[in-house]
Formats: structure tokens, sequence, C-alpha cells
């Protein structure tokens, strides 16, 4: 599969094992449900390098954190071989079958990995799990690329420099090549949900990240049966429902609950 041989590439695995710092939203999440995690079973997809692990797993109750990637999860075992209490493995989120119905206090899935699902009714299937083996009260925390951030990627940035000048020309002219004009992508918008290409590769092939408006990631988590907790912008600021709608951060942090 080639995305998974992506994220075993060892380019990838150091790149994200450098990661050690939260972003904002997670940061105030953990500040606000401290005492929930202490008393909560964790289950932490696509851990990547285990960025979230480091923060996570000693705040919880228990934790399992889990990755398509074995590269990522071996990665994981090295950093972590000395940290009690974590249980790491490889598993696709689309398929949790490792997992009782009700069984899990809280789940989170960062830094958009969910949007590396392909096709949609995959990213569907996902959410279905995750809502399976949630507790009743218990919450959903991830963050999704935001369709309402689109139109900055066609925007010309100019430089000074030469080098950078011509890069950038090539880069827009990519984007406009591979997504077509910003009216035609902006009708797609409008329509729903969208496989983007940001500029990175496979190899030869697209690497597509999904995007969604919020106001269609809103109802997209409703029809699952999550209720909405609140999101984050990427400054960590908690937005309600009017101000979610608007947000056009390039990603955006949601919390729902299973009721
Ligand atoms: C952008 S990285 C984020 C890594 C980590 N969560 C972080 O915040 O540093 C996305 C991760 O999601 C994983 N991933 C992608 N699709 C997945 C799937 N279907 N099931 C489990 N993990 C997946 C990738 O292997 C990769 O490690």
């Amino acid at each position: 599969m080639e995305l998974v041989r992506f994220w075993n590439h060892l380019s990838n695995v150091r790149s994200y094992s450098r990661k050690d710092t939260l972003q904002l939203p997670e940061l105030n999440f953990i500040m606000e449900h401290k005492d929930f995690l202490k008393e909560s079973d964790v289950l932490d997809l696509g851990i990547g390098a285990g960025r979230s692990t480091l923060f996570f797993a000693p705040l919880a109750k228990s934790y399992t954190g889990s990755d398509i990637s074995e590269n990522m999860i071996e990665e994981c075992k090295t950093k972590f071989s000395y940290t009690k209490n974590i249980n790491l493995l490889v598993e696709d989120a689309t398929d949790l079958k490792n997992y009782r119905d009700n069984s899990i206090d809280f789940v989170l899935f960062s830094f958009n990995g969910i949007d590396n699902i392909f096709p949609e009714s995959k990213r569907i299937q996902c959410l279905n799990e995750i809502n399976r083996v949630l507790k009743s009260r218990g919450l959903y925390f991830f963050s999704t690329h935001n369709s309402l951030f689109i139109e900055e990627y066609y925007k010309f940035h100019f430089f000074r420099h030469p080098r950078r000048l011509y890069r950038e020309y090539l880069r827009k002219r990519q984007i406009i090549k591979e997504n077509g004009s910003l009216e035609n992508i902006q009708e797609k918008i409008k329509k729903g949900p969208l496989f983007f290409f940001e500029g990175m590769r496979i190899g030869k092939e697209k690497f597509l990240q999904y995007f969604i408006t919020p106001n269609q990631q809103m109802t997209q988590l409703k029809k699952i049966g999550f209720e909405f907790v609140c999101g984050y912008s990427l400054d960590g600021k908690k937005l309600g429902v009017s101000e979610i709608e608007n947000c056009k951060d390039p990603w955006i942090y949601y919390l729902v609950r299973k009721p």
C-alpha cells in the first residue's frame, strides 16, 4: 500500500521523531481535561513517532497508541521502552477490531492523520468505528484540513531571491495543474469535502489530503452520532458553533462527544 510505504519511509519517521511539542489546541485541551484524562482509557490513533504519546500517556489511566506504519511504531517502541503502561501496536484506524464496543473513554487522532484516509467512505468507516468503541459520554478529539483555507494555496508570494521566486512560480503552477483553477475548486468546495493536492508526492504519486469546511465537518460528525463540544483554532482559542463556521485556519481541532 503506497500510503504505508510513505509513512514507513525513514525520512518521515525521523522528521516526525524530532517533533516533541504540543500544538496549542492540544495543550489547551490537556489543561482543561487533566482530571478526565486521569480516569480515562485512552486510544491515540495515527501516533506517528509518538509526539502526542509524550504528553498524553503519562496523564492517562491506560494508554494505547497505534499507527498504520510499522516503522513509526518501531520508533515509538524504542523511544518509550522505559515508560510503563503504554501499549503500542500497528493497526488501521478504519478497523478497530482490537477494542470492544463502549470500552474507551477518549480517542485522539491528532495532526490531521484522519485526512490520509482514502476514499471518503473509509473515513466514515473510521468515524463509525471510533463512535462504536467510545463509552457513552466519551470524547473524540481530532484535527482536519479546512477547505476555507484552500484559496491561500492559490496566492502567489513574491520573493526577492530569484531561486525562491522561481520555486514559488513552480509551486503555484503545480497547484493549478493538479487541482484545477481556484474558481473550479471553489465550486467543488461548495458541493462537499474534497481530496486536495498540496504539493507532496509519494514517489511519483500525488499525496492527497482530505479537506472539509467546518459546516460540512459538523454535519458529518452529527450524522455519525457525535455531539459537538467545541472547536479550537490553531492559536488555541476555543470556538463555538458560530465561530468555527468562519474559521479560516489551515486545519481545525474538533472536540465531540458520544451521547
Ligand atoms: C501527519 S502524521 C501525524 C503523526 C502524529 N499524530 C503527530 O501528531 O505527530 C499522520 C500519521 O497517521 C498515520 N495514519 C495514516 N492513515 C492511517 C490509518 N488509516 N490508520 C492509522 N494510522 C494512519 C500515518 O502513518 C502517520 O503516522
